[in-house]
């Protein structure tokens, strides 16, 4: 008993002297499994993201980049080439490859599991953009038609991850995932503004053939996902009543954000909802026919019994 206690003791000051000495790079590969949870769930995201700007700037995905990061998933349904000029082709390109890095910082961190299936055919859009008017768009919406077509529906991608990131970053416990989930958080902030940007230029072009501002779509789209999420107000177009503005002050609102202009947080189940398209964390749709994937969303099908 007495020489087991002493090897226990033993065993636990090696084991302190031994993380002290090892480099911190070593170290940091010791994350909390809730910190490991909220990372993987971002996989998801990353993964969608990745695929929708490559194939609308390449017409083709991951596969043709970095084939490793998908880990045998299986190929997403339905990108296409979109036609966009010389400039915004180089813009979704960057941030497409810059998706690429995201996905392999993650999979430094997190084991993770191979990209989920994705639905990214045009006729997702198409459906979500009827919900959004309540009524059947004619011709269907397609993103893959022109420039401004791709950056309505670009409009709804990142900002979606951005939000998650703002919901998780409190309660990660450890500095390798904080530091991560920080740098994640940063380009997604950008990649928003970026988008947000070049449809604020064009904020009341009539989108064609529909006769609608890109103003009254980008409203539309940020009122349909926080009604997904219900979630209240989380989400805001590029107009606003002045008093949802910066200060209460202004209508033009090139970003989203709350009262005191902080960016807002959406929960893994809020998010879930959006991109599933059906308001239901537990019933996959939209963009992931099978569902997400990792312990978080995949916590949700169990309870359905998918
Ligand atoms: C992908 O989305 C389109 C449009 O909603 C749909 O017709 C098709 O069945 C979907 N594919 C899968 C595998 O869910």
């Amino acid at each position: 008993m007495a020489l087991s206690l002493s090897t226990t003791t033993t065993v636990a000051i090696v084991s302190v002297i031994l993380l002290l000495i090892l480099p911190t790079s070593y170290c940091s590969e010791f994350i909390p499994d809730s910190d490991r949870d909220v990372i993987e769930f971002a996989l998801n995201l990353e993964y969608l993201e990745t695929e929708f700007f490559l194939s609308g700037a390449l017409g083709r995905g991951l596969d043709s980049i970095a084939p490793s990061l998908a880990a045998g998933g299986p190929r997403p349904i339905g990108g296409r080439q979109a036609k966009l000029d010389p400039f915004l082709k180089d813009v979704m390109l960057q941030l497409g490859l810059q998706e690429v890095g995201h996905l392999r910082a993650i999979k430094s961190v997190v084991k993770g599991f191979p990209r989920p299936l994705l639905n990214i055919s045009a006729g997702v859009f198409a459906e979500a953009l009827n919900t959004v008017f309540g009524r059947r768009l004619v011709p269907p919406f397609n993103p893959y038609d022109n420039g401004l077509n791709f950056l309505i529906a670009s409009y709804a991608i990142p900002y979606v991850g951005l939000t998650g990131y703002v919901g998780a970053n409190p309660n990660l416990q450890s500095a390798t995932a904080k530091r991560l989930v920080a740098g994640l958080l940063g380009v997604e902030a950008g990649q928003d503004a970026v988008i947000r940007t070049l449809l604020y230029s064009r904020v009341q072009e009539k989108v064609y053939p529909y006769g609608i501002t890109v103003a009254e779509f980008t409203d539309r789209i940020s009122k349909l996902r926080d009604r997904l999420a219900r979630d209240g107000l989380k989400d805001e177009g590029l107009i606003v009543p002045q008093a949802d503005g910066a200060e209460g002050k202004i209508s033009g609102n090139v970003l989203s954000a709350d009262q005191n202009s902080l960016s807002y947080a959406r929960t893994p189940e809020e998010i879930l909802r959006i991109v599933y398209g059906t308001g239901d964390e537990r019933v996959p749709g939209g963009f992931y026919p099978r569902g997400a994937d990792g312990r978080i969303a995949k916590s949700y099908l169990r309870i359905h019994g998918a």
